[in-house]
């Protein structure tokens, strides 16, 4: 049987983007941004999305377009070493943990669309009353976890249909509709009375509070710029593993950055001035993962037609959320396909079948699911992505730079020497840095003279490559 590949040459950087554009951006963003400080937070996430994800992105597809495997199979052919292999099994355990708590989470999203739904024909969602109480009877119990098994079932069929048909076809739709109504949104929020509040709060540049607070919004910040570009867990892997010669790399990579990062800023553009228009405060009315949509819904409950905006504005999450968990369920049921020749049908039925357990487990206990959602993702996608990485650099490497520069224009071709020794040194130096912060490390002292060293590291290195006969 020979394998799926992408139909059109959009279709690949849709279904990125799709994978890239999620909660991550209209649920975690926001959450985030709150919680460490506002604008500070905007610019050292940008700042990490730049150096260490656009870099990051093209390492994981440098490995899944060479292999044209998912994760498990492609380190271990391109390494020839059973033992890669194993390191990329943890991309299926990644996969498993994330949509286990991210069903959850859309089922929220598909709960309070369809309330929010069925009001615009007559009524009030019953959110408006009391948006905390609300929140917190259906966030857990079995409420949630009928939800959550609604989303994984979406998600199932779509992955059910293929590549092409399902994957593809479905980004194709999604993507631009989330676009567009987000545009309009955040073009509606701006004639709120007291938008100029939510935007000061989100754009104001700040230098002080970033100097005073660098590495406590470090880890924090480096966690959603890997999440936010679904780095660490093998999905860019798989899905450029569908990918012919033809495409630029680093072309495609920089334009998925783009539009990921701008629809995270747009999300904030709609998203704070409605809560500052309302009165609400992010960093005083507490935080958490319920804060999008407390404090939303009680923007929206004071707004006029507010109905049928969040109406709108959750049609906008659950197409975004959908596009995402797709690509997660398509790093295991890729791993059984590739790996033991199991149908995608099959794959795609056991696999939802076990998430529909792990999910559910994360629907009835919120401490379970706080701990996946957490930290346990914040490891793996760090410890992943550096594995990812250091494999690039030094088990790839020239390998890496020919599949770098394939189909890439002259101006990306001259970025692949400095761009390897980033994969190779830099980064996988940073992401053990954030990591340790995860395990409550406190780095402060070590960082600059570490951030020395991988200089230092990377000149040798790069002169010692840089042989007369070398392609570099
Ligand atoms: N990036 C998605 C979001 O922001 C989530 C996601 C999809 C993801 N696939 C992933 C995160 C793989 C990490 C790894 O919502």
């Amino acid at each position: 049987m020979t394998r799926e590949t992408w139909a059109t040459r959009l279709g690949f950087i849709l279904a990125a983007v799709g994978s890239a554009v999620g909660l991550g951006n209209i649920w975690r963003f926001p959450w985030q941004t709150a919680e460490n400080g506002g604008s500070a937070f905007l610019v050292v996430y940008l700042g990490i999305v730049l150096l260490v994800g656009v870099p990051g992105l093209l390492g994981e597809f440098v490995i899944g377009r060479r292999a044209k495997k998912s994760p498990v199979g492609a380190l271990r052919d391109l390494s020839g070493s059973k033992a890669w292999g194993v390191v990329g099994a943890f991309s299926v355990v990644t996969g498993i943990s994330l949509l286990s708590f991210y069903s959850v989470v859309g089922g929220w999203i598909i709960r309070y669309l369809l309330e929010s739904g069925a009001a615009v024909v007559g009524g009030s969602p019953a959110y408006f009353t009391n948006p905390g109480q609300y929140f917190g009877g259906v966030s857990a119990g079995v409420d949630a976890a009928l939800y959550h098994l609604l989303f994984l079932g979406l998600t199932a069929l779509i992955v059910f249909a293929g590549v092409r048909k399902g994957i593809e076809l479905g980004t194709k739709i999604m993507m631009p509709a989330v676009l567009v109504l987000l545009a309009g949104l955040a073009a509606w929020a701006a004639t709120q009375p007291n938008a100029a509040a939510g935007y000061a709060f989100f754009l104001r540049f700040d230098p002080s509070v970033i100097t005073e607070n660098f590495f406590a919004i470090l880890g924090p910040a480096a966690g959603q710029a890997l999440f936010t570009l679904s780095l660490g867990a093998g999905t860019m892997i798989t899905y450029s593993s569908y990918l012919d010669e033809d495409r630029s790399l680093p072309f495609d990579g920089s334009a998925i950055a783009v539009l990921n990062t701008s629809v995270g800023v747009i999300t904030g553009l709609v998203v704070f001035p409605l809560l500052f228009s309302q009165g609400v405060n992010p960093t005083e009315t507490g935080t958490g993962p319920g804060a999008l949509f407390v404090g939303l819904a009680g923007a929206f409950s004071q707004l006029p037609a507010g109905t049928l905006i969040a109406t709108a504005f959750f049609a906008v999450v659950t197409l975004a959320a959908l596009s995402s968990s797709i690509s997660m369920l398509e790093i295991p049921v890729a791993f059984l396909v590739d790996e033991y020749g199991v149908s995608r049908k099959r794959a795609v039925t056991g696999m939802t079948a076990l998430v529909a357990v792990t999910g559910t487990v994360c629907a009835f206990n919120p401490s379970i699911f706080g701990f996946v959602a957490g930290p346990l993702v914040n490891v793996l996608l760090t410890a992943g992505l550096a594995a990812f990485l250091l494999f690039v650099g030094w088990v790839m490497g020239r390998e890496a730079l020919e599949e770098f520069a394939a189909g890439a224009g002259e101006f990306s071709k001259s970025l692949g020497t400095p761009w390897l020794f980033a994969v190779g040194v830099v980064l996988p130096l940073f992401l053990v840095f954030t990591l340790l912060t995860h395990f409550g490390v406190d780095t402060t002292i070590g960082f600059w003279p570490t951030v020395g060293v991988a200089v230092v590291a990377s000149a040798a290195a790069f002169l010692g490559l840089r042989q007369p006969n070398s392609v570099v």
